[in-house]
């Protein structure tokens, strides 16, 4: 059936390789979408609500022309003044530039900033690789110490910890500096100069060698073997970095892994690289990523300061916690559910819902006049402890049924002192 044809039948579809989450698979994901907030929350990093569309200019520039990223998974379009938007595909360049403009770095450094929300990359949809993908992340800008740099790996591991997470690794690198960099890239570059490449992969060479070294291909794995590593090649400066961020690690119990080979798909990275990766997703398997950029907020117009900062999937984290069989938040869409018998017992128990809510307790009502079967039915499925039944018999007596869905129980309590009979029943 073409697409035309299935739209008549079934009306419109969320567009391709888009998530949704609604009730109750959504409990999930706001769950790990909060969890992880919390861990940066507690780091003091204050929250920055940043645009969803930026000028295209922003990324090219900031991310890097040759990434994949840029040249081929941006949304971009001109919008009616025919200025050129992109849908943000990632939050660091959006976060500087916003550092920038508001100067958020006139102030006390580090600037802490966090952000959560959706991302946009045309990406060849597949399980765990979306289009509209959600991130949480922090950037800490204004201050090269690499004890924030341990701190915004530890935030990671605390939030992933915190959601009951076991199956997943921390794999670091370093990309070096201003220093080190050049020299290692032509030393590079002469030696991918010498092996038996196809044309494709010494213009990539070229342009960007250090991604070579990324290739997932046997053939070229092999010849790659004795290729000339960054980490080998450090300046002083980032080579004393690296070690400290280890160092700290190390003092907090932060287990990783080096991984020399490690390739970012965003251009702004120096000295402290990292990833972390969960053995539960298959081939899209890195829950989050990030790192130390020297130079982004100079190459977008601001000082000269460098910034530290990830981006954790929570796409993702969410799969992770499934293949891990977790499922540590609560699906039930209330604690307690009315069931009303009667327009005069509906009348009060919506009264009553209110009392309750107000309270704080999370209320549900039989709507639409059903049957006791049938409301008692719907409080089932939304998962409350409690049931209150309230019938024209209980109205006249001036009581309510105040039932336990789990053992089946029912008591009956008065009805002017519902509202402390449930939050009694509650705690
Ligand atoms: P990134 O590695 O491109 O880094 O993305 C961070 C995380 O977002 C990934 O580890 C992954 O969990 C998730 N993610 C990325 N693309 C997709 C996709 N197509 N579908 C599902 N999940 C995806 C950044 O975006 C940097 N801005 C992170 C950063 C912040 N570096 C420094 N500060």
């Amino acid at each position: 059936m073409d697409e035309t044809a299935q739209q008549k039948v079934t009306g419109f579809a969320a567009p391709k390789g888009v998530p949704e989450y609604y009730p109750s698979e959504s409990a999930g994901f706001e769950h790990v979408r909060n969890t992880l907030i919390a861990a940066a929350d507690r780091a003091g990093y204050g929250l920055l609500e940043l645009p969803v569309f930026e000028e295209t200019g922003l990324y090219a520039r900031g991310v890097g022309e040759s990434t994949d990223v840029v040249s081929k998974e941006m949304y971009t379009f001109s919008d009616r003044g025919e200025r050129s938007v992109t849908l943000r595909p990632e939050g660091t360049a959006g976060v500087v530039r916003a550092v920038i403009e508001h100067g958020l770095d006139r102030g006390g450094l580090p600037v802490k900033l966090r952000y959560a929300g959706p991302f946009f990359r045309y990406e060849r949809p597949q399980a765990g690789r979306y289009r509209q993908l959600q991130q949480v992340g922090v950037e800490a800008i204004g201050v090269d110490d690499p004890a924030l740099d341990a701190e915004v790996i530890a935030i990671a591991d605390e939030g992933f910890r915190a959601l009951g997470l076991t199956g997943y690794r921390l794999e670091i690198t370093s990309l070096g500096d201003a220093e080190c960099r050049p020299a290692y890239r032509e030393r590079l570059q002469e030696f991918l100069a010498g092996l038996p490449l196809d044309e494709a992969t010494r213009g990539r060479a070229q342009l960007n060698p250090l991604r070579v070294l990324d290739d997932k291909r046997p053939e070229v794995r092999a010849l790659l073997e004795g290729a000339p590593l960054l980490v080998d090649h450090l300046s002083t400066a980032s080579s004393e970095h690296h070690a400290a961020v280890k160092q700290h690690l190390d003092d907090l119990g932060v287990a990783y892994a080096e991984n020399p080979r490690m390739v970012r798909g965003l251009d702004y990275y120096t000295k402290t690289t990292f990833e972390f990766v969960h053995d539960g997703l298959g081939s899209q398997s890195g829950i989050g990523g990030g790192g130390r950029y020297d130079g982004l907020m100079e190459t977008l117009g601001g000082q000269a300061l460098s910034g530290v900062g990830f981006g954790l999937g929570v796409d993702r984290t969410l799969l992770a916690c499934r293949a891990e069989g977790l499922a540590p938040w609560s699906e039930a869409r209330c604690e307690v559910f009315g069931v009303p018998l009667g327009d005069a017992a509906k009348r009060r128990l919506v009264v009553l819902a209110a009392q309750l809510r107000r309270a704080g307790v999370r209320v549900d009502i039989a709507y639409g006049g059903r049957g006791l079967k049938g409301a008692m039915k719907a409080a089932d499925r939304s998962g409350a402890q409690f049931a209150l039944v309230l019938g024209e018999r209980d109205l006249e007596a001036g009581t309510i049924g105040l039932k336990d869905l789990a053992s089946g129980e029912q008591q009956a309590v008065a009805l002017d002192d519902a509202v402390e009979a449930v939050l009694a029943a509650l705690a």
